[in-house]
Order: C-alpha cells, then sequence, then structure tokens
C-alpha cells in the first residue's frame, strides 16, 4: 500500500512509518517486482533516509532477490542528515552483495551533476 501523508508523521510514535522502523524486523510488501535481475551487476538503489536507515520496505525489496556477488550503490534524499547506518542496515538483507554509500541527492540536482557522479564511480 503507498504510504499516505500520515503513515509519513514521524512525531506521531503510532503512524505507519514509527511503526515500521520500531520493528527491525518488519518487511512491509513491495509492489511489482523486477523479472530480470539476474542481468544486473550493479544496482543503484535509492530511498529516503528515515530515522538514519533505510526504510525497511528497502530491505523487503532486497530480500526477495539473490544478490549476491552484485555490487549494490545507495543513493538517498534526507532532510539533511548523511547515509547514517544505512549500509549496516541494509547488508544482512543481500548476503554476497557489496554495499556501498553513493550520495545523497537533495536539491533536485542536474542530470548533468548525476552524469559526473556516475562517471566518476569505479564500478
Ligand atoms: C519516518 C521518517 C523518518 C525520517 N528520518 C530522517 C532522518 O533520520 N534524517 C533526515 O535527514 N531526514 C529524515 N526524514 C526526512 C526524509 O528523509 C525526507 O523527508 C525525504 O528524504 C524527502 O523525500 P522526498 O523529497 O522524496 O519527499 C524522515 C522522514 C520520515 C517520514
Amino acid at each position: 500500500m503507498p504510504y499516505t501523508k500520515e503513515d509519513l508523521n514521524w512525531q506521531d510514535k503510532n503512524s505507519r512509518s514509527s511503526v515500521e522502523m520500531r520493528d527491525t524486523s518488519s518487511r512491509p510488501a513491495v509492489t511489482g517486482k523486477v523479472e530480470n535481475m539476474g542481468d544486473y551487476d550493479v544496482i543503484f538503489l535509492g530511498f529516503p533516509i528515515w530515522w538514519y536507515v533505510a526504510p525497511h520496505i528497502t530491505n523487503s525489496f532486497l530480500e526477495e532477490y539473490d544478490m549476491s556477488g552484485k555490487k549494490i550503490i545507495l543513493f538517498a534524499t534526507s532532510g539533511g542528515s548523511g547515509f547514517g547506518k544505512s549500509v549496516a542496515g541494509l547488508q544482512d538483507s543481500c548476503p554476497g552483495a557489496t554495499v556501498m554509500e553513493g550520495k545523497i541527492l537533495n536539491g533536485s540536482p542536474s542530470i548533468d551533476a548525476l552524469k559526473e557522479w556516475v562517471d566518476s564511480l569505479t564500478l
């Protein structure tokens, strides 16, 4: 189910996001599936930072696939913080994959800036 504005109220201890993030084992369902994940060696995985980690639905996504041997590059938006413990929070959901902090992409970066960033990566 898509998240509503109320779901995203981090100040409400009973909102959906608060309940999900309090329970480290929560795995909200993902809509849709990547049918050809096996074709990819490098995956750019984007999410909003929630409580200094990735939302648990990001763990749900990773756990649906065999990610071993793949490189997973994180990008995120945030209210100002960095990746926090995002890598640690995701690693157990993709055993055998290399999870790397990529870039916080706040403030609508231009296509050129994104290209420059991707080109600078050693993949
Ligand atoms: C439940 C929740 C927790 C959040 N925790 C953090 C946080 O720890 N650090 C931070 O900088 N921003 C935090 N934010 C702000 C979001 O990261 C920010 O609103 C989001 O990246 C904006 O994405 P959008 O531009 O796609 O709406 C939180 C937001 C929510 C809803």
